[in-house]
């Protein structure tokens, strides 16, 4: 009987030979640019208790209500894979007292993978990818909301290449969003009937998720419904027009959507999705926006946050062929080393060569010489050492495709 061969989870990757490299890349290049920000790198658990997620999510949310992976109960608490990293971000906050210090604004970023038990579909799994930050402060400045979409913007363009769109709206204070929340309620109750089941329910829990909805008939309905705009204070207004003074004077181009409302419940004020200008259907490939009372609703204190997340495996999606060629050509290696002595010495000379910092690959005894040379070029390797059969050492310049014998005293003082 044949054994069967067991499948990864439906909705989940493999990272394996360049997708592997290119999601090192984009972690690489995320990291880098946040440090332009000076934000610190934060780990939080992939499971945390079902409830913290209720409360900051939201119970009116798609993802709370139908797509978190729960976990079979082990003692007295209900733990759930993380489906998003803000609300374990102020967690930790609150946990380790770090609002205490003075130093605002609180800066973290970080990368790693949630769940969400959705229906797969192209650019849509179960276990995503995330990259993004949270920044916190007791008020939070008009800067610091403004550096967190730069920051958005610049870490997705910095890995596309390629430019992005950018949709913002703005959804207004606690007491605004239930002001419009009571006139959008009032807007759907003679069609509610005629929409999905969904619909029903957000108009009970959170009439705003039905301008989200994507079912076409629900769509159109939604599309005549009052506009958030109208309904903002003169602070919400002047906040939201000195974003867009802003954004203006630093050239970034942006399309305000006002039937942008965000899956997740916590948002108050400004915010944002980013798109693949060339790969509009495959969703929004980030994120975030402005959130005032997430940390009180866990038992912290008053403080606000603003923060993102891109999504990686719609950025690596979104990648032109050209792009993910130049990432993959950078991976460069120093030494491909074939050894025709096999008497282990290569050992020596390949933990010496790595002592000083140098790459090096010992190719399998499989391969004949030919054979080797391509799978050299394959790794992009500048340089072939040979160790031949009488103890000689032969070095060739790939690039230049110069060949020479050098000692491997030689050898190893190569800087
Ligand atoms: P989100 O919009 O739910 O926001 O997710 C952020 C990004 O993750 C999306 O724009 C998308 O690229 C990716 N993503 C989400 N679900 C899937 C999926 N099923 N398959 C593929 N990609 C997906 C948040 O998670 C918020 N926590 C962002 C945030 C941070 N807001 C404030 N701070």
């Amino acid at each position: 009987m044949s054994i069967q061969i067991i499948q990864k989870p439906r909705g989940t990757l493999d990272y394996i030979n360049n997708q592997g490299k290119l999601l090192e890349n984009l972690r690489e290049s995320f990291l880098n640019e946040t440090k332009k920000y000076n934000c610190e790198y934060i780990e939080v658990p992939m499971f945390e208790e079902n409830k913290l997620f209720h409360r900051t999510v939201g119970e009116s949310s798609d993802i709370v209500r139908k797509e978190t992976f729960d976990l079979e109960q082990k003692g007295d608490k209900n733990y759930t894979l993380r489906p998003e990293f803000t609300a374990s971000v102020a967690r930790a906050i609150i946990e380790n007292k770090i609002y205490t210090l003075p130093d605002m604004p609180l800066k973290y970023c970080y990368f790693g993978p949630v769940f969400r038990y959705e229906r797969p579909q192209t650019g849509r799994y179960r276990q995503i990818t995330q990259m993004g930050v949270e920044f916190f402060d007791i008020k939070l400045d008009l800067h610091t909301v403004i550096d967190a979409l730069l920051l958005s913007i610049n870490s997705a363009k910095k890995f596309l290449k390629h430019n992005i769109k950018v949709k913002l709206n703005y959804l207004g204070s606690f007491e605004s969003r239930e002001k419009y929340k009571d006139i959008l309620k009032e807007y759907f109750k003679d069609k509610i009937d005629s929409m999905c089941d969904d619909c029903k329910q957000r108009f009970e829990t959170n009439p705003l998720r039905i301008l989200d909805c994507k079912v076409e008939n629900d769509q159109e309905i939604a599309r005549n419904a009052p506009k958030i705009g109208q309904y903002l204070n003169n602070d919400d207004q002047k906040e939201f027009n000195d974003i867009l003074k802003c954004l203006k004077k630093l050239n970034i181009d942006y399309i305000i959507d006002d039937g942008l409302v965000r899956g997740l419940d916590y948002y108050t004020g400004l915010v944002w999705e980013l798109y693949d200008e060339n790969n509009y259907s495959l969703g929004a490939i980030g994120g975030g926006g402005k959130y005032s009372s997430l940390v009180s609703s866990i038992g912290g204190p008053l403080m606000e946050g603003v923060g993102f997340s891109l999504g990686g495996e719609r950025l690596l999606m979104s990648l032109s062929e050209n792009e993910k060629n130049s990432i993959l050509d950078k991976d460069e290696l120093d030494y491909f080393i074939i050894d025709f002595k096999r008497d282990n010495h290569v050992c020596e000379i390949a933990n010496k060569l790595r002592e000083n910092n140098k790459s090096v690959f010992i190719c399998s005894y499989s391969r004949a010489l030919g054979g080797a040379f391509k799978m050299a070029d394959k790794k992009h390797a500048k340089n072939v050492i040979i160790l031949e059969n009488d103890g000689t050492i032969k070095l060739k310049d790939m690039q230049s495709r110069q060949q020479v014998e050098i000692s491997e005293a030689e050898l190893l003082n190569i800087k």
